[in-house]
Order: structure tokens, then sequence, then C-alpha cells
């Protein structure tokens, strides 16, 4: 069976391809580089490298392959870029997401998994988050993944596209030979990883006086291969499911601090911080109720714990430490 993953050199997309090589499905995988790494994909997928929201490029792969579905993860996807520059984010995650979609309907390709993200909420108004949460995302990046949710609720009424949106929250981890590698990194753990290796010298955090125990934000982890394995299997239950939203997260927080704490247990290294401004758009606790993915999707987190989760990072770090080179 022929998927085709947009994203697929990116941290997430390259362990979603990977485990799809694992299950015997051929990937077609596209992706520009804007972001993603080359090396971070496995030689038995076939590599087109472009953008995937262009009609040309899709025409071409949709009239070539027999593509039985679609795992959508390319995207922008930095909350402060996307503050201000909106319109890279329109274009990027619903623009060309649309034109994604169009190709999809003119080649009768009716399953889609795509990356949401815990951003649709914005500032929760209760702990854990259901999907039933109100919807108000405080950011362009979160806007763009909700409204290209709401296209495919009405491309699913018209034209008969089964979509699920997975809202990953804090995905983290790493398998062997695929972890996280971004140019500039923003994300926590290979931020806090890369002190433990001595390649920076202080963990920067945002924000002191949030209203949480330790005043640092709270966030919910998720390793890269449970996020993978749900991938798998929503696209197993699209037929039935239709078009619906699940969560993705471990339904535990941690703050930034225990974080570190915890790195430095696995690593048994200290990692000094150093305190800086919180930044706007950034809500003070973001944990997840995954319930409705464990009822209906079956998913079951390998690894919910984050000291696994932390090493895994740390032994894919320690193996790479300059990350991907090409
Ligand atoms: N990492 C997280 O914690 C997290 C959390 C919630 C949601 N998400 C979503 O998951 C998805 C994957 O995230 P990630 O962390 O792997 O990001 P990433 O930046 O590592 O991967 C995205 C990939 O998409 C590619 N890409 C972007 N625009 C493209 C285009 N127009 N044409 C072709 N390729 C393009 C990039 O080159 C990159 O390889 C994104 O949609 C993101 O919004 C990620």
């Amino acid at each position: 069976m022929n998927i085709l993953v947009t994203g697929a050199a990116g941290y997430i997309g390259s362990v979603v391809t990977e485990r799809l090589l694992e299950e015997g499905y051929n990937v077609i995988a596209v992706d520009n580089l804007q972001k993603g790494h080359r090396d971070a994909l496995d030689s038995s997928a076939h590599f087109e490298c472009a953008d995937f929201g262009d009609p040309v490029v899709l025409d071409d792969i949709l009239s070539t392959h027999q593509v039985s579905g679609v795992m959508h993860l390319a995207a922008d996807s930095i909350v402060p870029e996307s503050m201000f520059d909106p319109q890279k984010y329109f274009r990027n995650n619903i623009v060309s997401s649309l034109n994604l979609l169009n190709a999809m309907v003119k080649y009768n390709v009716s399953k889609l998994v795509f990356s949401s993200s815990a951003a649709v909420y914005g500032i929760p108004e209760s702990i854990p988050i259901t999907e039933d949460a109100s919807i108000s995302p405080v950011s362009p990046y979160g806007e763009s993944k909700i409204i290209f949710e709401k296209i495919l609720k009405w491309y699913g009424s018209a034209y008969g596209l089964g979509a699920i949106s997975l809202r990953y929250f804090n995905a983290a981890g790493a398998t062997s030979i695929h972890g996280e590698h971004h140019e500039p990194e923003t994300h926590l753990i290979p931020n806090v990883l890369k002190v433990a290796l001595g390649k920076a010298q202080h963990v920067p955090i945002f924000g002191s006086d949030y209203e949480t125990a330790d005043g640092t934000c709270i966030r919910d982890y998720v390793h890269v291969v449970d996020i993978a394995d749900a991938h798998l299997r929503a696209l197993s239950k699209i037929e039935d499911i239709g078009v619906k939203a699940y969560n993705l997260g471990s339904e535990k927080g941690y703050s930034v601090l225990e974080v570190v704490r915890i790195a430095e247990q696995v690593t048994g290294v200290d990692i000094p911080v150093v305190f800086e401004p919180s930044r706007a758009g950034d809500p003070p606790v973001l944990v997840a109720s995954s319930e409705l993915a464990r009822k209906e999707l079956g998913w079951n987190p390998r690894y919910p714990e984050l000291e696994d989760i932390i090493d895994s990072a740390w032994q894919w770090q320690s193996k790479y430490p300059d990350g991907y080179l090409n």
C-alpha cells in the first residue's frame, strides 16, 4: 500500500516514515528540505524533494503512484515566528494544504491523517484538555491548524474525504536512528540535552512567575514513536470514523524545571538554567486528556514515562552530537 507522507524529512515525519516502512507500507516522501534533512529519510522511501503544495508536483505524484492515503505533517510550526509573520503560516499551512486536499479529491484519495496541535486550544479553561474544550488559539500557528481542521470537515461531507486530525502536545524522544534536529531548535528537551553535551552554556527558561508550583510552564510530553503509532492506528480506522480530531498526550504535566531535573538524572550532568521574560502566547499549563484516542483509535502509548522519553533523546543526541549532517 502506497502512503504519501509530507514533511517526511522532518522530525516527526522521519519517525512516521520509519514506522510505515517497518509495517510494510511503501512511502512516497515529499519534503522541500526547508527544515528537514535528507539524512533523516530512509533510503527505501521514494523521495520527491519538492513543495507539497505545488499542484504540478501533486499531479505528477498522484498520477504516477497508486496512493491509498496521505499523512500530512509538513508545516511551518514555530509559534513565536507565526506572531510576526502570519502570512507565511497561512500560506504554507492553509493555502498549500488546500492544494494537497484538492489534488486528493481529483485523484480519489480519500484517507488523510493530519498533524494538528495542542495550539488550537489556546489558554485552556480546565486541565486535562479534552477534545470538546473551547477552541481559541492565541497564535496564527494554532489558528492555521484549526482552520484546516474545519476545512477537512466540509471536504468530508462534500467529497467523502476521511480525515483524522491528531492534536499532538509536545513531541519528544527518538528512535535509534531518527531524532530531533531543528535549526534553530526551539524545543525544550533537545536544548536541555545540548547543554548536557557541552554544546550550549545554559538552558533559557521563558517566564518564572506563571501560576504553577515552581513558576515555570507545565507541558505534556509524548514520545515520537507513540505519535507515529497513532498515525498507523488512525489510518486503519479512518474508513469507520470519517472526520474527527484526537488529542495525543501523555496526560501528565511536567514543569520546565522538572524537565531539567529529570534530564540531569538521565545524563548525570548538571544543567544550568537562565531565566528570561515570558513569551507572548505561552499558556501556563497544557496537559491533554488522550482518553478518546485510547478508546476509539486503540492507542496505547509504549513510552509514557518522561525519563524514557528523555533517555531515548539523550541516546540519539549523544550518538549524533551535530544532528543530521545533510
Ligand atoms: N514537534 C512538536 O512537538 C509538534 C507539536 C504539535 C504539532 N506538530 C506538528 O507536527 C508536524 C511535524 O512537526 P515537526 O516537529 O516534525 O516539524 P519539522 O519542521 O521537523 O518537520 C516539518 C517538515 O516539513 C517540511 N516542509 C514544510 N513546509 C513544506 C513545504 N511547503 N513543502 C515540502 N516540505 C515542507 C520541512 O522541510 C520539514 O522537514 C507539523 O505539522 C507541526 O505543526 C509538532
